[in-house]
Parts: C-alpha cells; sequence; structure tokens
C-alpha cells in the first residue's frame, strides 16, 4: 500500500474489504489515474479532490464501467477485475452515480426493486407462470425495498414515477437501490450534492444507521468538505492521478499538499494566506469560505445552487 503521507495517518489495513493496487487508467493520451493503491475497511471512508481528479474514474474502474490498463482491485480477496459488473453485485459492490441513472417512467418500487434483481432465484418462466416461489420472493423483495425506501422517506413515493420526484429524491432512490443488493462495499459518488439540508439530514441518518447494521464499508465521492470529515474517521485525497494525502481528517484537511491541490483548482491565494476563488473548473458550482490562518483548509467546498454537473464517463 503506497500513498500514505507519513504522520497522523491512521489506516487499519488488517481488516481491509477492498483493495486497490497500481490502478492505471488512460483514455487516449489522458492518464487519468496513475498508479493508485487503496485500501479501504468497514467503516466511512472519504474520496476526495478537486474536478477531474479521478474520482469517478477509480468507483468505475471497481463496478465494472471502465478498463485499467494496469492493477489490480481485490474484494474480500477475490480478484474483481476478472468479472462482469454483475459478477461484481453478486459479488457484494453497490454503487450510486454521480448523475443518478433511474428509469424515470418507471415507479421508485420498480427502479429499487432492480438492485435486487441479481438475487432472484427464480426466473421469468415462474413469474409468467405465477408459481407460489416466484410470489413469494417477489413479496419479499417488496418488503425490503419498501423498508428501505422508508429508512429514506420515499415510501410515500414508492408508487410516484421515478422523473416526478426531484432531483434530490431520486439521488437517494439510487442509494435505496444500491442497499438493498446486499452490499458488503458500497460506492456513493456524490450522494449529497443536488439534495436541500433536510434530505441530506435523512441520507445521513440511513448511511449511519445501515452502515452500523452490516458493518458495511461505504466509500464516498464529495465535494462537501464538512459533510467528508464529519462522516469519515479515513479520507483519501486524489490529484491528477494519485493519491498525495491520505488518513484522519484532521491530518488532511491540514496537509500543505492537499491546500496545494485545491489552490491550483479553482483558488488563488494573496499575501497573509486568505484564499479567493479564481476562473476554474471548481467555480461552476463551489465556493470557498475560509481557511483557517495556521494553514488548516476547513469548510472549503460549499454547494450553491448552480446546476447539476453531468457524469463525465
Ligand atoms: N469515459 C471517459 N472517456 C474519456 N475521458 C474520461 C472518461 N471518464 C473520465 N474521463 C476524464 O478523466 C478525468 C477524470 O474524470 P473523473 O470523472 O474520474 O473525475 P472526478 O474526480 O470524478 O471529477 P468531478 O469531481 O468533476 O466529478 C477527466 O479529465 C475526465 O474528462
Ligand atoms: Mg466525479
Amino acid at each position: 500500500m503506497a500513498g500514505i503521507t507519513s504522520g497522523a495517518a491512521q489506516v487499519v489495513e488488517s481488516t481491509a474489504s477492498l483493495g486497490i493496487d497500481n490502478m492505471h487508467v488512460s483514455f487516449g493520451g489522458n492518464h487519468v489515474l496513475q498508479g493508485v493503491d487503496l485500501t479501504f475497511a468497514p467503516g466511512f471512508n472519504g474520496l476526495i479532490g478537486p474536478n477531474g481528479a479521478g474520482k469517478t474514474t477509480v468507483f468505475n474502474v471497481i463496478s465494472g464501467y471502465v478498463r485499467s490498463s494496469q492493477g489490480e482491485v481485490r474484494l474480500h480477496g477475490k480478484d474483481l477485475l476478472r468479472m462482469s459488473r454483475t459478477q461484481r453485485v453478486k459479488a457484494g459492490i453497490g454503487r450510486t452515480f454521480q448523475a443518478p441513472r433511474l428509469i424515470l417512467d418507471a415507479t421508485v418500487m420498480e427502479n429499487t426493486l432492480l438492485g435486487r434483481h441479481h438475487l432472484f432465484r427464480w426466473g421469468h418462466l415462474a413469474e409468467l407462470l405465477l408459481l407460489p416461489q416466484q410470489r413469494r420472493e417477489e413479496t419479499n423483495a417488496r418488503q425490503i425495498c419498501m423498508d428501505m425506501l422508508d429508512r429514506f422517506g420515499l415510501a410515500d413515493d414508492a408508487h410516484e414515477e421515478a422523473g416526478a420526484l426531484s432531483l434530490g429524491s431520486q439521488k437517494l432512490v439510487e442509494v435505496a437501490r444500491a442497499l438493498v443488493s446486499d452490499p458488503t462495499v458500497v460506492l456513493l459518488d456524490e450522494p449529497a450534492a443536488g439534495l436541500g439540508a433536510d434530505d441530506v439530514t435523512v441520507l445521513l441518518r440511513g448511511l449511519r444507521e445501515i452502515q452500523a447494521e452490516r458493518n458495511l464499508c461505504v466509500i464516498i465521492i464529495e465535494h462537501d468538505l464538512q459533510l467528508v470529515t464529519s462522516l469519515c474517521p479515513k479520507i483519501s485525497v486524489l490529484h491528477f492521478g494519485e493519491i498525495i494525502s491520505e488518513g484522519s481528517p484532521e491530518h488532511v484537511t491540514s496537509d500543505p499538499a492537499v491546500i496545494e491541490a485545491y489552490l491550483g483548482h479553482g483558488f488563488e491565494a494573496e499575501e497573509g494566506g486568505e484564499i479567493h476563488e479564481v476562473e476554474g473548473p471548481l467555480s461552476e458550482h463551489h465556493h470557498i469560505d475560509h481557511v483557517e490562518e495556521e494553514g488548516t483548509l476547513e469548510e472549503v467546498w460549499t454547494e450553491d445552487d448552480g446546476p447539476e454537473k453531468g457524469e463525465s464517463s
């Protein structure tokens, strides 16, 4: 395992669920991931970094949406890169997408049920014949989905079309769909972006409950640093396709390499250390609140009401 910055980093490796070793990804001549090593254990893990750092690409490689040219990804010791996407879901990988991918003219319940599809034992013939085993399985799956929707405040919307919901609610449906697949590792790509304060509260309460009940390994990409630092005891920082810092929230937010990375992406420093937003990728939808005098990066990003960004991959 490389990439842990010396100092306050505290990474427990012995219980690691998911290990990434020397991951490389290029799109044409664009080297997006350049030898990324990461381990993730049960609990909340943050993956942060400026826009375009390669965060979503890490999730895409783990879940089989993008191929890496080199490297290994192991889940509980099993090689994920040889598996199809569905096999990875069966192996325990659940995910959400940065821009929600729901079937907008299907109901919230139907979208959520898709998360359990790979667990169904009875096929379409049983469904056509309405065999009792199939009906029992379907009833059970609906109950599990309804319980999960309820945890995220969506039970009353279960029979609405997903397209009728706000973006925030659609993102919560994606989280519910990822969790009903019985994952051991859940990849959440900016789940709080576009959510109002009440929805963020619902999201965090639901995630904390389920993580504790199932000892899940949750990996969360999020631009809201305050959210990440309050939720995740371990944070990894990606910059230009490399892990530049890793460890506790206190460690990474005071690491000069991290501060420097953000300064280069939409922020500039004045004499005396005060930094301001400048035109750049981050300025599209984030602004800086403050940086403490001694150089601790805190509350750096705050969402404004700008439009949601599309998926970059
Ligand atoms: N499928 C793809 N084809 C070509 N280029 C891609 C693809 N996916 C990602 N990229 C490029 O790889 C780089 C990293 O993208 P990625 O989406 O992983 O960044 P990110 O850290 O998730 O950024 P953001 O915070 O903006 O979501 C970007 O330059 C992006 O344009
Ligand atoms: Mg992304």
